[in-house]
């Protein structure tokens, strides 16, 4: 979700005339996007902005903005703790941007705004997609959940579902850009539509999503174990573009921790849903969120974890030690863990899951599989010649291009391949062998004409995995333009995809 409130930032940015600058150069304009969600987000805030204090020392016309979750938590905390700070925004009010740094600028002073409620619902805002092939799609913000460790409803406030038509009429546009991959956003999308007194309004889109021509693929996160009904899962088995895929955070396997963690659902119903799901979809790629060390967590709680992990067979989790967050009702627990009690928990549960990712993975090899081709997604990939990209169900594949479709490097980002895996790593699939087919299509052509513009060079930087289950916090710079000051996008990447390594 920050990834995309990235995006709309940067789409606002642009549409006000800012023009982005290469990775690297000076920027006129720096905006963190921030996540708070754990402690670590907030070390990293403030040390960024340590940085960046001698760049705007030298240069005091360069002018630092903070939004998103952090922002809103700290508000005027992060002027003092950080005066050079040129602007602050909250969760609520994205669209303030630029007006606040032209306010800032005019007025020669800081300028603190933050809404208490959201005021303008963020997909009405322009945005600059990181991707032309795959892209986010909001369908609620805020959640009516109050899990006991998630500072998240206290900053992004109660659920606001989306008309169904506005989604897919964003779809709809997004597919006439070239998209072929779209991701629907919602803090818990299970509960999509209730407010409206409609139920099944989540599975009737994903429907909807079917008919969408020239839809490939449709995946969506997060659901909540507790409202997913077998409605959902029966539109996603008869939906053929819909992915088979599943994040679903399940975040302890005991029943007594999710009851203090007030996740109102037990290990029993989580798995009979991951058997519902496997029995509709056989080859679902299932992936979670886990918290080690919660409050008063026992070592037979956290074995209860284990066990489920290992019945659920996990394609792949995001693992996360417990962080008071502020505010938050476990933060006010008794019973912490011990914090090398944790972190030895924490590396058993990512031995367990490596071993369970690593032979679900193994099992991949000898299939036929159909990549979406990516980029940014091979750290290593200039190194060992190969492309990377993502299989149907969300598995990330190291590629080589050979055979008769190697010819003149025509596979591009955004094209569709289809081979066949031969090896499973961890957090990977490899496949080497030579492509059986190469669809060139429309995402591969908007990837080639926005390069041949000279545009997508900058459009996206460094690894597409987060190796967290929130994507942290975004930044996006800005150098002097056309009397404007321009934009210098270090957008976050993690890809609408799942978690195919931790
Ligand atoms: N401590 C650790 N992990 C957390 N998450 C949310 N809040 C906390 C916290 N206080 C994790 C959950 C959630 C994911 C996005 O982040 O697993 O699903
Ligand atoms: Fe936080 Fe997700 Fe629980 Fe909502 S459902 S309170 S976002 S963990």
């Amino acid at each position: 979700m920050n990834v995309h409130d990235s995006e709309r930032l940067a789409g606002l940015l642009e549409s006000a005339g800012y023009v982005p600058v290469a990775e690297g150069s000076d920027a006129d304009i720096v905006v963190f996007n921030t996540c708070a969600v754990r402690e670590n987000a907030d070390n990293r805030l403030y040390g960024n902005l340590g940085h960046l204090y001698p760049a705007k020392k030298k240069n005091p016309a360069m002018q630092i903005a903070v939004g998103g979750c952090l922002a809103q938590k700290d508000r005027s905390v992060i002027r003092d703790r950080a005066p050079w700070v040129d602007v602050v925004f909250g969760t609520h009010n994205l669209h303030r941007l630029p007006v606040l740094l032209e306010r800032a600028r005019h007025n020669a002073a800081a300028q603190v705004e933050i809404a208490e409620a959201l005021e303008v619902f963020p997909s009405s805002l322009p945005a600059r997609r990181a991707s032309q092939h795959s892209a986010w799609v909001s369908i609620s913000v805020g959640c009516d959940n109050t899990c006991t460790f998630c500072i998240v409803p206290s900053l992004r406030g109660g659920e606001r579902d989306r008309r169904p038509g506005d989604v897919l009429a964003e779809v709809e546009a997004l597919v006439a850009e070239g998209a072929l991959e779209i991701t629907l956003l919602g803090q818990n999308v299970n509960s999509y539509g209730r407010s409206l007194g409609d139920p099944g309004a989540f599975a009737r889109l994903l429907r909807a999503c079917g008919r969408v021509e020239g839809l490939e693929r449709v995946r969506f996160t997060s659901p909540h174990p507790r409202d997913f009904t077998d409605d959902v899962i029966e539109a996603m088995a008869l939906t053929p573009n819909v992915c088979p895929q599943l994040h679903m955070p399940l975040q302890s396997g005991s029943d007594a921790v999710l009851r203090r963690m007030r996740r109102s659902y037990r290990r029993d119903r989580f798995l009979g849903i991951v058997e519902r799901v496997r029995a509709a979809m056989p080859d679902a790629a299932i992936t979670t969120d886990i918290i080690v060390g919660f409050p008063g967590e026992t070592e037979a709680d956290f074995a209860d974890t284990l066990d489920l992990v290992r019945t659920a067979r996990f394609a792949g989790a995001f693992t996360f030690k417990y962080s008071p967050r502020p505010g938050t009702p476990a933060a006010e627990m008794d019973g912490e863990v011990d914090p090398a009690v944790v972190s030895e928990r924490y590396e058993r549960l990512a031995s367990l899951q490596d071993e369970m990712s690593w032979a679900g993975n193994r099992a991949q090899v000898g299939r036929q599989v159909e990549i979406l081709v990516s980029e940014g997604e091979g750290r290593k990939d200039s190194e060992t010649g190969r492309l990377s990209g993502r299989a149907r169900d969300g598995r990330l594949v190291h590629l080589l291009v050979t055979g008769p479709h190697a010819e003149d490097g025509v596979v591009r980002p955004g094209d569709v391949i289809e081979t066949v895996v031969t090896r499973g790593a961890p957090h990977h699939l490899t496949a080497d062998g030579p492509l059986l087919s190469h669809r060139r299509t429309r995402a591969g052509d908007a990837w080639e004409a926005a390069r041949s513009r000279g545009a997508a060079g900058d459009r996206t930087t460094g690894e597409g995995t987060a190796g967290d289950g929130t994507a942290g916090e975004g930044t996006a710079g800005a150098a002097a333009g056309a009397g404007r000051p321009a934009v210098a996008l270090g957008m976050p990447t993690m890809r609408p995809s799942s978690p195919a390594s931790r």
